[in-house]
């Protein structure tokens, strides 16, 4: 299972890259508006923090775009920035159209604010490199989600579907283990939920005790 950084904060990115080699980055204008840089800066600063390397920045294209032809457009501009960049398109129909459009130039799709199994379907038969269900805002709206992550992981594994599934808007720890045990290929969460998910209070506690009876022992 691969894990992607939700951040478009290069310090953060940084961090991940060097500190928990993080596979991946997923960008969306929410993260970018919160780097406090204009996108162009933003996604050009994080693409050359993973130059040279197989590792994917996915970028999203101006969610105002209604046709096709304008994703299209704007996703082949985003594309020929970087090799590292695979390109977010929403899950609409216009969107559907760009996803096979691009797929046929040979450029990687992400296909995002995917809500439903159906989605993900219609998402791997297009030739999405990466679908992403929102599992965060599903559950905190009371929905019970990691049935459908196991729906998508089944549906493609029925059909041998390269697509990979991009377990996104994780909230907690727990989501993550929830995506892993449906089976998705790669989680993409926060900076603070990578925090926590290597801490436990009770592993503070243990070292706390052995380095107690270390200090409480002769060495030699
Ligand atoms: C994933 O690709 C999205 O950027 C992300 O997970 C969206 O969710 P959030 O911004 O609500 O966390």
């Amino acid at each position: 299972m691969k894990f992607f950084l939700d951040s478009a904060k290069v310090d953060e990115i940084r961090y991940a890259r060097d500190m928990w080699s993080i596979d991946g980055v997923t960008s969306n204008p929410r993260h970018v508006r919160n780097s406090g840089k204009p996108f162009l800066v933003a996604v050009r600063e994080i693409a050359q923090l993973f130059e040279g390397t197989e590792k994917t920045v996915s970028v999203e294209v101006n969610p105002h775009h209604t046709t096709a032809d304008a994703m299209v457009e704007e996703g082949l501009k985003l594309a020929a920035l970087s090799p590292n960049f695979v390109i977010k398109i929403p899950a609409t129909e216009a969107g559907f159209k760009a996803l096979w459009t691009l797929k046929d130039k040979g450029i990687r799709v992400n296909l995002t604010l995917v809500f439903s199994a159906a989605q993900a379907l219609q998402a791997a038969r297009l030739g999405a490199t990466f679908v992403s269900p929102f599992i965060g805002w599903k559950e905190s709206n009371g929905e019970e989600v990691s049935h459908m992550v196991a729906e998508i992981v089944r549906i493609y594994r029925n059909y041998d579907f390269k697509t990979q599934v991009l377990v996104a808007a994780v909230r907690n720890a727990r989501q993550i283990v929830e995506a892993a045990l449906a089976g998705a290929h790669i989680v993409t969460a926060g900076f603070d939920v990578y925090k926590d998910s290597f801490d436990h209070p009770y592993t503070a506690k243990g070292l706390k005790l052995f380095a107690d009876n270390w200090d409480a022992t002769p060495y030699e």
